[in-house]
């Protein structure tokens, strides 16, 4: 047994998909979530910035002495992650092993679509990954910068949303994946309309998802999981306007999380 909590983090809301996998999957844990809202997005940053942002996440959530940090953010895991891992004494985990596993699994004609930030789409990771496993398969990438100011500003579901949508997905579509990562974890709160425009042939892999089932496996193999519900089981802390995620995350989660968010300066770590 291990009572420690569980470290989230994202840029901002998407990291959310995977916290609330894990509030599933994993119902004993304790998980302190930080949404780095107030440098949000990741994506569109050189490495060098991505690298210093995801030190700064990870110093400031070993401040609550966890037991394991989910890097619940595409861009940090490959584009910071294979680079940083040796640097913390700390297991950390990252989206994309968990998500190309799911992927790898799922297609059935070997031809993958994946979507992500620009950062993502540039380190090439999922591609290498996925061709890791079989260098037949074939991948399609696509970089969707404007997917997560939708999200951050609630546009899930509107007429300008599925524009874009559009937009952005039509080559991988002519393609005929049946398979498409989601490989930004904002993308899964866009699923709906993603879905829609794909067809119901085609399977989504929700990368912040995968990560919280990669979690659950992982405590189990170590039986490191927690025997006792802390009364602030769930607190969040972001780097910019409270009221706004407090607002946003709560629809999403599906649960009040009002009076559970603090705001925290993480350029002091
Ligand atoms: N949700 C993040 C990701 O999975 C970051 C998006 C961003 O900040 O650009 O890539």
């Amino acid at each position: 047994m291990n009572n420690k909590s569980i470290g989230v983090f994202d840029s901002g809301l998407g990291g959310l998909t995977a916290v609330k996998q894990i509030m599933n999957e994993l119902p004993n844990e304790n998980i302190i979530y930080f949404g780095d809202t107030g440098r949000v997005p990741y994506g569109t940053r050189s490495r060098e910035t991505i690298l210093k942002y995801t030190r700064g996440d990870i110093r400031f959530l070993q401040t609550f002495d966890v037991k394991v940090i989910v890097i619940a953010c595409g861009t940090a895991s490959s584009a910071a992650l294979p680079m940083i891992k040796n640097e913390f004494d700390i297991p950390i985990v990252g989206v994309i092993d968990a998500a190309v596993y799911a992927a790898v699994r799922a297609t059935k004609n070997k031809k993958i679509g994946v979507i992500g930030t620009s950062g993502t789409i540039k380190s090439g990771e999922y591609e290498k990954q996925i061709k890791e496993y079989d260098r037949d398969m074939k991948v399609y990438s696509k970089a969707c910068p404007m997917f997560v100011p939708l999200v951050e500003n609630g546009y899930f579901d509107s007429p300008v949303t599925k524009l874009i949508v559009e937009e952005y997905l039509e080559d991988i579509r002519n393609e005929g994946v049946d398979t498409l990562i989601l490989g930004c974890t904002h993308y899964p709160l866009l699923e709906k309309v993603i879905q829609e425009y794909m067809g119901n042939n085609v399977v989504l892999i929700n990368s912040g998802a995968e990560v919280a089932k990669y979690l659950k496996k992982k405590l189990d193999d170590e039986m490191s999981h927690s025997a006792v519900i802390d009364e602030n089981q769930y607190r969040y802390y972001v780097s910019d306007d409270v009221s706004s995620f407090e607002e946003l995350g709560g629809i999403f989660l599906e649960r009040e999380i009002n009076g559970q968010v603090n705001k925290i300066d993480i350029e002091k770590y």
